[in-house]
């Protein structure tokens, strides 16, 4: 019996188009695994669709004026289609503010309600008086008690990293209105996931095979202790929650809604549940949700992992009847150009506009070549007309061009007849056997870089294979021979274009119109030879024309005026020289490092100034083991007022110098005595 697979990109906000970031993260690697299975002939539906609740949406349609419903009507419609256009193949993409979806995940939260899998909490929360809502922990802004950054989230210091609640936060202010919140009691409905911690390491621990990236940003997760949840907001925009629920509680219903991170992923399920209506099978859903022999794998980018791998998890458990995933195959993050992406600045490559100008399957196998399997990569628009010209272009479409046009040229655009095949016929033959193992056994493990590795491998051994054959001298002085080599480079086209189908679907199906043949579910085949002696062939026609050095000038032009590193330098603050020499820069000799318990990115230093010894906390355990610190000479900010960081008194702090790849700490090029100034 075929595999029963269900797949789930993250849904996306539907408050702003799709760009690369996006793309890279949770729906190509995504779209490719599903064509592939597609190929070998699996059951599997591949289910997505908009996110539309939440604050920033809320937020948005505030700052414009209008209703959100009329936000996420326009980008639900501009994003399900751009998808498409980029050949994002779902089975389904529903929304969240559907009908069907209001009640499924009110259903969810009822049933998690009799089951007693809630706590309720009471408490005073801040409130913004002027807007007349309970402020979301991002939406309250104020002074970092660590670090005195003063533009800090209610619940996290962009600054220095320390985790907050917006209750520790010096001066609040709401972010939407300014005004100073008050606080205010309400009553919350909350998961209590520390009660389901063990049994959730329990679950994890049995799947060892996950992404180690996924798998330790779980761990650290567990080490911390996980904290019980609020699963439902004080907010006008959202899913309701059930009245009779609140009723039980004597709680009044109005103004709740469940937390978006509560719905959102309960949309996998509601979108599953609109296509089975749509197939005319209501509980078809239910073959794929409800039955624990379907392979459940979300797609998601490192953002969502503790909702994929952790909430909605006890979520689906505590339910009691849904499946668990199988596989949640995290990505890293896609920085463009050499820098962080911002959508907020317009640093981003958006795919409609994209979409305007060049062929999907040029960016699908470029940013397949590239994803952020492991580590952050970067899209730089160079490397994608290199990845189109060199390789799409020069390779695979030169080869399929090569052979087509031969076949046309010399064989009445038929498959001429296969003769004995010689060692070098043989070793092009088993690589065509070999490769839907190959191939098909990257993706199965989320190795999708490795998969379009040796994908294009294959085109260029077909190339060499075709040179070294020399058809057009072997078509005089050995003919047999000559449509032997032409008919397996015909065979190889075909195999080509099946074993690259998941990454370039266009061109894959222009290939199969070429060559006037095509088979479904071809994967895994037992023979190499499809293309039957005579079969005729299409008339040729080119794969891929070069991009040319204009229209990539005028890409990199663009993000380049975007980015702030490039903002000229009038129109950057100045300071006067008097402001510098305020702070005292000094010298200093680390003596001791270690670790700050409970604090996975501080390192406590002790470091000789002068004839002085200070304590100084620094965030710098991600970036060095305290051993490799002892007696390096580092630059100190000496007149900076002390702070209490966990506890603990800081001192000063040092200097270090930082991109998106890495952080350094400031040293000196000579030996000079701690305390040294510095000017
Ligand atoms: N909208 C979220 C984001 O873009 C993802 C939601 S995934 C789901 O980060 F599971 F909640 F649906
Ligand atoms: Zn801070």
């Amino acid at each position: 019996m075929s595999e029963r697979i269900l797949v789930t990109s993250a849904l996306p906000y539907a408050n702003g188009p799709i760009h690369l970031g996006h793309l890279a993260g949770a729906y190509l690697p995504a779209d490719i695994f599903v064509r592939y299975h597609r190929l070998k002939g699996s059951d599997i539906i591949f289910i997505c669709g908009s996110d539309e609740h939440g604050v920033p949406i809320m937020l948005k349609a505030r700052a414009e004026g209008v209703d959100p419903q009329k936000i996420v009507d326009e980008f639900h419609e501009r994003n399900k289609k751009s998808f498409a256009d980029f050949g994002i193949d779902f089975t389904y993409y529903g929304r969240t503010s559907s009908p069907v979806h209001h009640q499924t995940s009110q259903d969810f939260f009822r049933t998690l309600a009799q089951k007693k899998q809630f706590i309720l909490k009471k408490e005073e929360q801040l409130f913004d008086p002027e807007a007349g809502i309970f402020l979301a922990d991002r939406f309250v802004r104020g002074t970092c008690p660590s670090c005195g950054y003063d533009d800090a989230y209610g619940d996290q210091c962009e600054k220095c990293g320390t985790s907050l609640s917006p209750a520790e936060l010096i001066n609040p202010r709401s972010a939407i209105t300014n005004a100073k919140p008050v606080l205010k009691e309400t009553t919350h409905w909350y998961l209590p996931l520390s009660r389901y911690q063990k049994k959730l390491e329990k679950w994890i621990a049995s799947h060892p095979e996950w992404k180690p990236n996924t798998l330790g940003q779980i761990k650290s997760w567990f080490s911390e202790g996980l904290k019980d949840r609020a699963v439902t907001r004080d907010l006008p925009w959202g899913v309701p929650i059930p009245e009779d629920i609140a009723k039980q509680e004597g709680i009044d219903a109005s103004g709740k809604v469940l937390y978006v991170w509560f719905d959102a992923p309960i949309g996998y399920i509601s979108a599953t549940r609109e296509w089975a209506i749509k197939q005319g099978n209501p509980d078809l859903w239910k073959e794929y949700w409800q039955n624990q022999n379907t392979r459940l794998v979300h797609f998601i980018g490192k953002d969502n992992i503790v909702f994929h791998c952790i909430i909605f998890p006890a979520m689906l458990a505590e339910h009691g009847q849904y499946v668990l995933p199988d596989n949640v195959p995290a990505n890293e993050f896609l920085n463009l150009e050499g820098n962080k992406l911002s959508t907020s600045r317009n640093y981003a490559v958006w795919l409609e506009e994209y979409l305007q100008k060049f062929e999907p399957d040029s960016l699908r196998y470029t940013l397949a070549s590239n994803l952020p399997e492991t580590r952050d990569t970067d899209f730089s628009w160079k490397d994608f007309q290199a990845r189109h010209n060199n390789e799409l272009a020069d390779i695979l479409g030169n080869f399929i061009n090569r052979t087509v046009t031969f076949a046309h040229r010399y064989f009445e655009g038929k498959v001429p007849p296969l003769g004995t095949l010689d060692a070098f016929d043989e070793e092009l033959v088993s690589v065509l056997k070999k490769a839907p193992a190959l191939l098909g056994g990257h993706i199965d493990n989320f190795r999708f870089k490795l998969y379009i590795k040796d994908f294009m491998d294959m085109a260029r051994f077909a190339n060499k294979y075709f040179n070294d054959r020399e058809p057009w001298k072997t078509r005089k002085s050995n003919p047999s021979q000559c449509a032997t080599s032409i008919n397996l480079c015909l065979q190889t086209c075909f195999i080509l274009s099946v074993m690259g189908a998941p990454v370039i679907p266009f061109t894959s199906r222009k290939i199969w119109k070429l060559l006037n043949y095509y088979k479904p579910d071809f994967w895994d085949y037992d023979d190499f030879r499809m293309l039957p002696d005579s079969h005729k062939l299409n008339t040729p026609e080119i794969l891929f024309t070069k991009i040319e050095d204009g229209p990539i000038a005028t890409e990199i032009e663009r993000l380049q005026k975007a980015n702030p590193v490039n903002i000229p330098r009038q129109e950057q603050e100045l300071i006067d020289i008097e402001t510098f020499s305020k702070v005292k820069l000094k010298i200093a000799e680390i003596l001791k490092a270690e670790k700050v318990e409970k604090a996975d990115r501080l390192l406590r230093l002790s470091v000789r100034v002068g004839d002085e010894t200070r304590q100084i906390i620094a965030g710098l355990a991600k970036h060095y083991q305290p051993e490799n610190l002892i007696g390096k000479k580092v630059v100190v900010v000496y007149n900076l007022a002390p702070a209490v960081l966990r506890g603990l008194k800081s001192e000063g702090m040092l200097l270090a110098a930082s991109d998106e790849n890495q952080l350094t700490l400031l040293t000196v090029m000579e030996d000079i005595k701690s305390g040294a100034d510095i000017r």
